[in-house]
């Protein structure tokens, strides 16, 4: 082997620096969105005594999966071309109770001035032919660097725990099996999608029809508790949010 001439080896060792600054950008981008997510989160607790997450999972794309969609979408070996066509090698992903909860926290994030959303794939509205369900957002973060900020993609898949469930053993039972799949089994793997969705719509309904029975009791005692008619309507109308004006004061 030829020895290296000082050029060369300066080339190389900017190179390095330029990928260990490439990865890094992306681990601090998923640091920033986890951030936002744990703060909706927390402050969903305080606010609400409600949790619409039950938990986030992230992770970066390991080298070999990037290389192999590059070749995948005949991209440019350039970091620039990975830097605009690759959008998930920051990738987050959380698991909601329920349906309601994903597009509860799809549009806070949505509308965080920061975020910019590039695009949004629905796939609980119109799932995928095999049965999979999720909501998936591609979305811009700055992330603010020492000499420069840097706007980075993030995929966001937002999912319940039965989405979550039947995908994680839809992954497992096909990985590595790229060979056609008989339709017969296709034909179960999306039956066993249709009925995570059943059981996510049960939930949903039990779990709205629970929250109007609580809605009621606590109604019901602070009409016991207060007894003087003007206090119960002023009381009624704010919970409403309607107009009180007119009420006697
Ligand atoms: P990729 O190029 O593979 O990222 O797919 P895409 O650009 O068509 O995006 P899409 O939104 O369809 O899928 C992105 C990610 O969603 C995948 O990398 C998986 O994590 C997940 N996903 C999509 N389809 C399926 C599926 O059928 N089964 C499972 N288990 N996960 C899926
Ligand atoms: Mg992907």
């Amino acid at each position: 082997m030829q020895p290296f001439s000082q050029t060369h080896l300066l080339h190389l060792k900017n190179f390095k620096t330029e990928l260990a600054r490439f990865s890094a950008v992306y681990k601090f981008a998923l640091d920033e969105m986890t951030t936002k997510i744990n703060i909706l989160k927390e402050e969903f607790q305080y606010i609400h005594d409600y949790n619409p997450i039950e938990h986030t999972n992230s992770r970066l794309k390991a080298p070999e999966s990037i290389l192999k969609k590059v070749l995948r979408k005949d991209l440019d070996f350039s970091l620039e071309a990975i830097r605009e066509n690759i959008k998930d090698i920051a990738g987050i992903r959380v698991t909601c109770p329920f349906i309601s909860d994903i597009y509860t926290l799809s549009s806070m994030l949505e509308r965080q001035k920061d975020i910019e959303v590039i695009e949004k794939k629905d796939y609980i509205r119109n799932p995928k032919p095999n049965g999979y369900q999720s909501l998936h957002l591609i979305v811009k973060v700055p992330v603010f660097l020492s000499d420069r900020e840097e706007r980075v993609y993030v995929e966001v898949q937002i999912r319940t725990i039965a989405m979550d469930f039947w995908a994680s053993l839809e992954h497992k039972i096909y990985y590595k099996y790229d060979k056609g799949i008989p339709e017969r089994l296709s034909g179960e793997l999306k039956a066993a999608a249709d009925s995570a969705a059943e059981l996510d719509r049960k939930m949903e309904n039990i779990h709205k029809e629970v929250k109007e029975l609580k809605n009621q009791d606590s109604l019901n005692l602070e009409l016991l508790n207060e007894g003087d008619p003007d206090s119960i309507l002023h009381s009624i109308f704010e919970r409403y949010g309607l107009n009180i004006k007119g009420l006697p004061e």
